[in-house]
């Protein structure tokens, strides 16, 4: 019988802290005026919105105004993508970026391409990671967007970002981020990086679901997608969601131990590798040579079939992933890991580990128990 779950697929979504969780209900109980409204009821639920803006730009380092919310990660990054292409293109139509980006830029790029615009990628080292110095060789004068996620969702890689924005200074090009696995983890802001845009989203930093959103500089060309009642500066139009945006807010205050929460990860995540090396020798950490977040583990284990090792952990009460949330389910092979290892033992071994802040190394002992039960199956 197992009588506890151990979870560990926070790289999907974390859980809701229950901080938030009762913040929302009062937030969802008390606020029955619409933001655009102008009288008391209106102006309340005004205020809880520009009190998370300011939050989300305190964290950002960036102004208020720069900030607007989205249904989440995949919003953003799709706005910011379609919004600036389409709003750069009598200046060029050559887009770059990379080949280990989340489905939600790799489809908008896709889309884009069909729109006429063509889309280079930078292609990853024997390390895993992109060397700043490849945009080089890619950039061009008609070059008008450059987008290069953050932390990597399948293998936890730190991408040269900050080189890269400096790199990109004086050019044209716009460079947008997709830092959703960074946001509320890693200590960065947009003088340290210099985009024009960033996403990030709520439900990977124990916020709710459903709820993100985007910074975008000032006098960044961009056409919005959502039009309508002119909300969020005419950005997304749109009844704002007040729950799921006072629930960002608290999730941010909650990042607040943000160094503290790194080192649990650091633990947790050093723990769990070992241990697996004692159980299974062959254990291969992808990205190991390079700069990775301490919330992600990728693991190649060879010889095992990484969709059946899923599904047995699941049965012990493990939860482990294959790939990114959006393609779980499917049995397609990770486009992530395809794109570092061109070896198909890793491809199809490869699982990802991911953690929270607040799990325990109790708990990353009972999961290696249990992954040893498996693995010795
Ligand atoms: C790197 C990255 N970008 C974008 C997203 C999409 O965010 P959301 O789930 O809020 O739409 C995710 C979530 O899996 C992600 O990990």
């Amino acid at each position: 019988m197992i009588n506890k779950r151990i979870y560990l697929d926070n790289a999907a979504s974390t859980p809701l802290d229950e901080r938030v969780a009762r913040h929302m209900m009062k937030i969802l109980v008390e606020t029955p005026g619409n933001p655009s409204s102008p009288h008391h009821e209106g102006q309340q639920a005004r205020i809880i919105i520009e009190e998370a803006r300011d939050a989300a730009a305190a964290m950002l380092g960036s102004e208020s105004r720069d900030i607007f919310f989205t249904s989440g990660g995949t919003e953003a990054n799709n706005s910011a993508l379609m919004g600036m292409a389409r709003a750069m293109q009598n200046h060029g139509r050559h887009i770059i970026s990379t080949p280990v980006e989340h489905p939600s830029v790799r489809a908008a790029l896709e889309a884009l391409e069909k729109e006429g615009f063509s889309v280079e990628y930078l292609k990853p080292g024997a390390d895993g990671n992109i060397a700043p110095a490849s945009l080089n060789s890619l950039l061009r004068d008609d070059t008008i967007l450059v987008s290069v996620m953050y932390v990597n969702n399948e293998t936890g890689i730190i991408h040269p970002v900050r080189e890269m924005a400096g790199m990109l200074a004086g050019h044209r090009a716009l460079f947008h981020v997709d830092a959703v696995q960074a946001f509320g983890k890693l200590d960065f802001d947009v003088h340290s990086l210099p985009c024009d845009a960033l996403s990030f989203s709520a439900h990977k930093i124990h916020g709710p679901k459903g709820i993100g959103g985007l910074f975008l500089r000032h006098g960044t060309p961009f056409r919005p997608r959502a039009v309508g009642g002119g909300q969020e500066a005419n950005r997304r139009a749109g009844t704002e969601n007040i729950s799921g945006i006072a629930g960002l807010h608290k999730a941010i205050e909650l990042c607040r131990e943000r160094p503290e929460h790194r080192r649990q990860a650091r633990r947790l995540q050093k723990h769990f590798e070992q241990g697996l090396r004692e159980i299974y020798p062959r254990a291969l950490i992808l990205g190991e040579q390079t700069l990775r977040s301490p919330y992600i583990s990728a693991i190649a284990l060879p010889g095992i079939d990484n969709q059946s090792l899923l599904l047995n952990l699941d049965l012990q009460g493990v939860a482990v992933s294959v790939g990114s949330a959006c393609s779980s389910g499917s049995i397609k092979p990770s486009h992530v890991i395809r794109a570092i290892s061109e070896d198909e033992t890793i491809v199809n071994s490869t699982i990802r580990v991911s953690y929270n802040r607040y799990q325990t190394i109790e708990d990353m002992d009972e999961a290696l128990m249990r992954f040893k039960t498996v693995l010795n199956r």
